[in-house]
């Protein structure tokens, strides 16, 4: 768990005990490991051959085009589909939802109960993940996010752009270890993205490792430390923003973006 991390300076007492987690805690700098990724659904490879890490703390940028594998990838990562070859790894191991780590994910196919209340479904959440004052934290979360009116609103009748606020939400209020948002902001206005990120920036201000995956590149020069672009399987793409701008002898994410897909297929 997170507190372990955070006791190196702790009281002299027992320190031993707290000096071995920590050195546990601390050795292991990356929190996502995937070596040799492949992933084949019947005749068709999405995956061809991906190796990539995420370091603990950071914000990381997953870009590719649609059907390109980006949610195929996070699935796999979190055993929801089992790879074809390859290792992915999460704090050194598999994902399993028993691991001492808390893991948040808003996968881009969303759904709720949709019949219950906002302001209902919300706390029955809240409580699920033991937040201390559940309607207080929700309200506090629908007000920021400018749904205060609609706390008593059937989630059915919201907007899908309203839903997604609300399932956000329910994704970060017990700030999970590891965040992973497949397109968080898809089809939402500047303000609301704006608001979006801001959320997302206090978390990793507050410690959360976070995997983005969007579409918009100003997002992803806003946020992200590193990043990757799949192509054809692979990354075609890796490493901190500036470094891969080097790299490519490009100024902007977007053009990078358009370089690469603009490029001829690979046979
Ligand atoms: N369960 C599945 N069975 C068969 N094909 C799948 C399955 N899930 C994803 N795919 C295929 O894998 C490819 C990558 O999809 P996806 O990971 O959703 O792309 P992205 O999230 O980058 O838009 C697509 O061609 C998609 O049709
Ligand atoms: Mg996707």
């Amino acid at each position: 768990m997170r507190a372990e991390s955070a006791n190196l300076t702790g009281d002299k007492r027992d320190r031993s005990i707290k000096i071995t987690k920590s050195a546990k805690t601390v050795a292991r700098d990356n929190i996502i490991e995937v070596k040799h990724y492949k992933m084949v659904f019947a005749d068709k490879t999405v995956i061809k051959d991906l190796s990539f890490e995420v370091k603990k703390g950071e914000v990381f940028g997953l870009l590719g085009s649609n059907g390109s594998g980006k949610t195929t990838t996070i699935r796999t990562l979190l055993g929801l589909y089992q790879a074809t070859d390859g290792k992915l790894l999460i704090n050194g191991k598999p994902f399993s939802p028993e691991d001492n780590i808390s893991v948040g994910y808003l996968p881009e196919e969303r759904g709720l109960y949709k019949k219950e209340s906002v302001i209902d479904t919300m706390i029955y959440f809240a409580r699920l993940k033991g937040i201390k004052n559940p309607r207080e934290w929700s309200m506090n979360f629908l007000s920021r996010v400018g749904l205060e009116d609609s706390a008593k609103t059937r989630i059915d009748k919201l907007s899908q752009g309203m839903q997604q606020k609300v399932q956000l939400g329910i994704t970060v209020m017990n700030e999970p270890e590891l965040l992973i948002l497949d397109e968080p902001t898809k089809g939402f206005d500047p303000v609301n993205r704006k608001i979006l990120m801001e959320i997302i920036e206090e978390l990793h201000k507050k410690g959360s490792t976070i995997i983005l995956i969007t579409h918009y590149m100003n997002e992803v020069e806003d946020l992200c430390d590193r990043i990757l672009l799949l192509k054809d399987g692979k990354a075609a793409a890796y490493g901190k923003i500036d470094e891969v701008k080097k790299q490519f002898k490009l100024s902007s994410l977007e053009d990078i973006f358009v370089q690469v897909y603009g490029a001829k297929e690979e046979a």
